[in-house]
């Protein structure tokens, strides 16, 4: 039965914006609402399995039965994961690990970059322009899919032109299991709406999961997961 098809699993998602600090009083974050992640931690549950969300800075209630990690930046955040999938310190370097999560879903919007340095007090205006550096942050989803036992590995692309093509080409650079893609040029769907459009892509495989309420694409990938995850 469906209520059994995740039963006994650890499933950790992200999700969620992060937010990188420029000074005391400021940040750069983005559009992400949170809400394609917690319908994926809601679906788990739903499906039987015990999950970890780790999110960025959202106003969603917690769903029922999951364990809340709140986060801001990219860095706590990978902290974060890698703590709750099992890997310590020495398993990014590819050592042993005690592997304590089957699933892991990325579907935070992580921020790529990071100021290169968070300025002690808040920055004056005073030329007329304001330059900042910036650093690049940790890719989550690719140290946990390169750890030397990785659990089963799930990704999102969000894309504005040839989807299927770079999605694919992500699955195989960051080694994933499986690839959720969605247009966000389309108007209406992705970011911050109720609604998504899903392609999923996995080694010689894919499935259209059409346009949906994200509760709804939530149940359909899940339960394409757990099919994936039992045959792997
Ligand atoms: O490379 P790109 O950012 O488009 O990949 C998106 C996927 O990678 C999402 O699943 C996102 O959660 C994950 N990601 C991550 N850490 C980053 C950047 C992206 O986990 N620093």
């Amino acid at each position: 039965s469906i209520e059994s098809l995740l039963a006994g699993r650890h499933i950790v998602i992200t999700a969620g914006p992060t937010r990188e600090e420029i000074d005391p009083v400021r940040f750069i974050s983005n559009h992400s609402s949170g809400k394609m992640g917690y319908a994926l931690a809601s679906a788990s549950v739903a499906l039987g399995a015990k999950v970890t969300l780790i999110s960025g800075p959202v106003n969603l209630p917690c769903p029922a039965g999951v364990d809340l990690v709140n986060v801001v930046s990219a860095e706590q955040m990978h902290r974060a994961v890698m703590k709750a999938v099992g890997a310590t310190q020495s398993d990014t370097a590819g050592d042993i690990m005690q592997p304590n999560c089957d699933i892991f879903i990325g579907c935070a919007a992580v921020a790529d970059y990071k100021p290169q340095q968070k300025t002690e007090q808040k920055i004056k205006k005073s030329d007329t322009e304001l330059t900042l550096t910036f650093t690049r942050n940790p890719d989550i989803l690719s140290d946990v899919a390169h750890l030397a036992q990785p659990p089963f590995t799930v990704g999102f692309a969000a894309e504005t032109q040839d989807v299927a093509h770079y999605a694919q080409d992500k699955l195989k650079r960051k080694k994933l299991d499986m690839i959720a893609a969605n247009d966000v040029s389309q108007a209406g769907l992705g970011f911050n709406s109720e609604q998504n459009a899903l392609n999923v892509y996995w080694n010689n495989g894919g499935k259209n999961l059409g346009v949906a309420d994200k509760s709804q694409l939530a149940i359909s990938l899940m339960t394409l997961v757990a099919q994936r995850h039992a045959v792997k």
